[in-house]
C-alpha cells in the first residue's frame, strides 16, 4: 500500500506536501517522511507513526524547497521504524515507493557486489542505489527507464535529483499514480483526492508509464521511453469536503450517515416517475447472460456474497462469488457471454484490479461497482455504477458496504427485469420496499444505544461467532470482519447450519454469539441453531425483526430491527453489527478510523 506524493512549485512545498500526506494516512499509517531539494542538497526527515509525528518534527527543523516529495507507509519489507521510513535517499537521489519490488533481493546481492552499501531493510532501497548508479553514466532519461525496467513487481514512485532541482518523476506499474495540474506548479499523487485541494485537473499514468514533473508542464513517456500525450480530467466539486463534522471520529459519522447515502444512491438509479431502475447500455444484453461471476476482496467480498443471493433468487442465472487475490491465479474457463462484475470501494484495489486485468486480456465483458469513479478499476471496466456513497475515510468499511448492496440490488432486480424472470408486479412491489429503506435504516440507527450496552459484554471475551441463515449468512460474515478489523477480537462467521460440524465445539459457558434471525423462510432452522448454543453455555445477542416474547428468557439480548421484505433486511441487520464493532472497539480503546497493521486501499498483493 503506502501513498505518495510529489510536488514542485514556485513557493515552498512541505506545508502542502503535509497536507496531502494526511489525506493519504487511509493507505497506511506505519511512518511519514518526506524530502525536498533545499540549497543544493537532499533534505530528508521522517518518523516511525503518523503524519502529525513529522508535522512536529518539521514545526521544530522546518524544510525549505520548491519542490519535494512525501510519503506514507504500510510497512511490507522490513519493520515500521524510522529507518526504513521513506523517502530513501543517496547524495544524488531520494526516492519514495508505493507496492513490492518482488527481484529486490537479487538486486540487493548485484548492487552490494558494485560496493553499494544498504542502511534499511526496505526493497524500496534497491530503487535509489540503481539510480544513483545509473546518473553516473546516462542521461536523466536513460537513467529513469534503465532502472525501471529491471524492476520486478508493482509500483508507484515519486523520484527527487540533487542536480536537477527543477523536476520531479512519477512511475507508474501496478499501483495507481494520479497527477495534477496547477498554476506554476504541479502534482504526482497515489490518488486524486489527496490533490483535490490544489487542483480538479488531472491525468493518471497507466502501467509502464513514466513522468516528469516542471513547475510550468508535465512531460509523459511510456515504457518505450516515447513521449506520449494523456487525457486531462476534470475532477468535481461534489463531496470535496471530507471532514468528521461532529462525530468523534470518521466511522460514526459514516455508520450514521447511511440513510442519506442510500438515499442518494436509490435516487441516482431510480426513475421514481416509472418505477424502473434506470440501468442501461451493460455491457451484455442481459438476456444472452450466460453466467454472472462476481469478484471482490474484504468488505466488498461480503458484498458480492449476499449479491450471490439475490441473483440465485431473482433471476435463472447461474452466479459466483470470488475473492479476487484466488481468482488471478486460477485456471479459469472464461466465456465470452459470462459477465465479470467486479466490487471495490477505492476501485484501487491491486488483486480486484489484477482479476480485471485478467479479464479484459481474455476479452470478456466486464462491470466495475466503485466508489472512486477516477479510480483504475472504473477506467479499466467496459462498464461502471458508482455506489455515490461520498468519501469513506474510516479503513473498516461501512456506507461503501451497504452502498454497494444498493448498487447489486438494483442490478439483480433489473437484469431479473430485462430477462423476464420477475413478474411485473413482483418488480414493483419490491421496488417500493426499497424506496423505503433510508427510513428503516435510520429509525435502526437510532437505536444504537441498545448496542452500546451490550457491546461491555465482549470486550472480555476470546472469541466471538455470527451465525445467519441464508441472506443473513453473508452479514454474519461481514459482522465478524468487522469485530476483527477494529477491537481486534477473534471472530468467525458461520453458516449456522454449520454450527454442528466442528465450531460449536469451541462454544463455552459464557461465551457471546451473535445470532442473524430474521424472520424469513430460515427463521426456525436458525433459532434450533441459536438454541444449541444456548444449551452449551453461549450468551446469545439476537438480531431480529420478530416481536414475539417467546424464548426472550434464554436470550442475553435481543435486538429489534424494523420489518421489511425478507430480501433486504440483510440492509437493517448490517446496522447493529457495524455498531457493536464500533462500540466494542471504543470500550478497548482502539483506534477506531486506523486499525493497527491495516490499511484502506491494498494496493499490494
Ligand atoms: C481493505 C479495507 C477493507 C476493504 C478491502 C477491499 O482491506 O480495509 O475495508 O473491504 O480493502 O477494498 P476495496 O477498496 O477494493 O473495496
Amino acid at each position: 500500500m503506502c501513498g505518495i506524493v510529489g510536488i514542485v512549485s514556485n513557493k515552498s512545498v512541505s506545508a502542502s506536501i503535509i497536507s496531502a500526506l494526511k489525506k493519504l494516512e487511509y493507505r497506511g499509517y506505519d511512518s511519514a517522511g518526506i524530502s525536498t531539494i533545499s540549497n543544493g542538497q537532499i533534505s530528508e526527515q521522517k518518523c516511525s507513526g503518523r503524519v502529525d509525528n513529522l508535522e512536529k518534527i518539521l514545526f521544530q527543523n522546518p524544510s525549505s524547497g520548491d519542490l519535494g516529495i512525501g510519503h506514507v507507509r504500510w510497512a511490507t519489507h522490513g519493520v515500521p521504524n524510522q529507518v526504513n521510513a521513506h523517502p530513501h535517499s543517496s547524495e544524488v537521489v531520494s526516492v519514495v515507493h508505493n507496492g513490492i519490488i518482488e527481484n529486490s533481493d537479487e538486486l540487493r546481492k548485484e548492487y552490494k557486489e558494485k560496493g553499494y552499501s544498504f542502511k534499511s531493510q526496505t526493497d524500496t532501497e534497491v530503487i535509489t542505489i540503481m539510480l544513483t548508479d545509473y546518473l553516473k553514466k546516462e542521461n536523466l532519461i536513460n537513467c529513469i527507464h534503465k532502472t525501471l525496467e529491471k524492476l520486478e513487481g508493482s509500483f508507484a514512485l515519486g523520484v527527487i535529483f540533487k542536480d536537477f532541482d527543477n523536476l520531479v518523476v512519477g512511475a507508474r506499474r501496478g499501483s495507481p499514480l494520479a497527477v495534477g495540474y496547477g498554476h506554476n506548479e504541479n502534482f504526482i499523487g497515489s490518488d486524486s483526492y489527496a490533490l483535490k485541494s490544489m487542483t480538479n485537473k488531472i491525468s493518471y499514468l497507466d502501467d509502464g508509464d513514466f513522468c516528469i514533473l516542471f513547475k510550468e508542464k508535465v512531460e509523459f513517456y511510456n515504457s518505450d521511453k516515447k513521449k506520449i500525450n494523456k487525457q486531462i480530467f476534470e475532477l468535481s466539486n461534489e463531496d470535496n469536503t471530507a471532514d468528521k463534522g461532529d462525530y468523534r471520529d470518521f466511522m460514526s459519522k459514516e455508520i450514521n450517515e447511511q440513510s442519506i447515502t442510500t438515499k442518494k444512491c436509490i435516487n441516482e438509479y431510480l426513475d421514481k416517475s416509472r418505477n424502473d431502475i434506470n440501468i442501461y447500455n451493460l455491457p451484455i444484453d442481459p438476456k444472452k447472460i450466460n453466467k454472472i461471476r462476481l469478484i471482490a476482496c474484504g468488505t466488498a467480498y461480503h458484498s458480492c456474497l449476499m449479491a450471490k443471493y439475490w441473483i440465485e433468487e431473482f433471476t435463472s442465472l447461474d452466479v459466483e462469488a470470488d475473492i479476487a487475490s484466488e481468482f488471478r491465479y486460477r485456471k479459469i474457463k472464461f466465456n465470452s457471454n459470462d459477465l465479470y462484475i467486479f466490487v471495490s470501494q477505492s476501485g484501487e484495489t491491486a488483486d480486484t484490479y489484477a482479476a480485471l486485468e485478467k479479464c479484459k486480456k481474455n476479452q470478456v465483458k466486464t462491470c466495475g461497482i466503485v466508489n472512486v469513479v477516477e479510480s483504475s478499476i472504473a477506467r479499466m471496466a467496459d462498464f461502471v455504477l458508482p455506489i455515490h456513497a461520498g468519501p469513506e475515510i474510516g479503513v473498516a468499511s461501512t456506507k461503501a458496504f451497504i452502498g454497494q448492496l444498493i448498487v447489486l440490488y438494483l442490478l439483480t432486480l433489473k437484469i431479473s427485469k430485462e430477462r423476464n424472470d420477475i413478474i411485473d408486479d413482483e418488480y414493483l412491489k419490491l421496488i417500493l420496499d426499497l424506496k423505503k429503506l433510508p427510513e428503516l435504516i435510520e429509525e435502526t440507527l437510532n437505536k444504537q444505544k441498545d448496542i452500546q450496552l451490550i457491546a461491555r459484554d465482549f470486550i472480555e471475551a476470546k472469541g466471538t461467532m455470527y451465525l445467519g441463515r441464508g441472506y443473513s449468512y453473508p452479514i454474519a460474515m461481514e459482522g465478524a470482519l468487522k469485530l476483527k478489523e477494529l477491537s481486534y477480537i477473534h471472530a468467525e462467521g458461520y453458516a449456522a447450519g454449520e454450527m454442528k460440524h466442528g465450531p460449536l465445539a469451541l462454544i463455552e459457558d459464557g461465551m457471546p454469539v451473535i445470532v442473524l434471525a430474521p424472520k424469513d423462510r430460515f427463521f426456525e432452522k436458525t433459532i434450533s441453531n441459536m438454541q444449541e448454543v444456548i444449551a452449551r453455555g453461549g450468551k446469545v445477542l439476537m438480531i431480529t425483526d420478530d416481536t414475539s416474547k417467546t424464548m426472550n428468557e434464554n436470550i442475553r439480548f435481543k435486538f429489534q430491527i424494523p420489518k421489511t421484505n425478507s430480501t433486504i433486511n440483510s440492509f437493517l441487520l448490517t446496522i447493529p453489527i457495524q455498531f457493536l464493532a464500533y462500540h466494542v472497539a471504543l470500550l478497548k480503546n482502539c483506534d477506531i478510523d486506523k486499525p493497527r497493521n491495516l490499511a484502506k486501499s491494498v494496493t499490494v498483493e
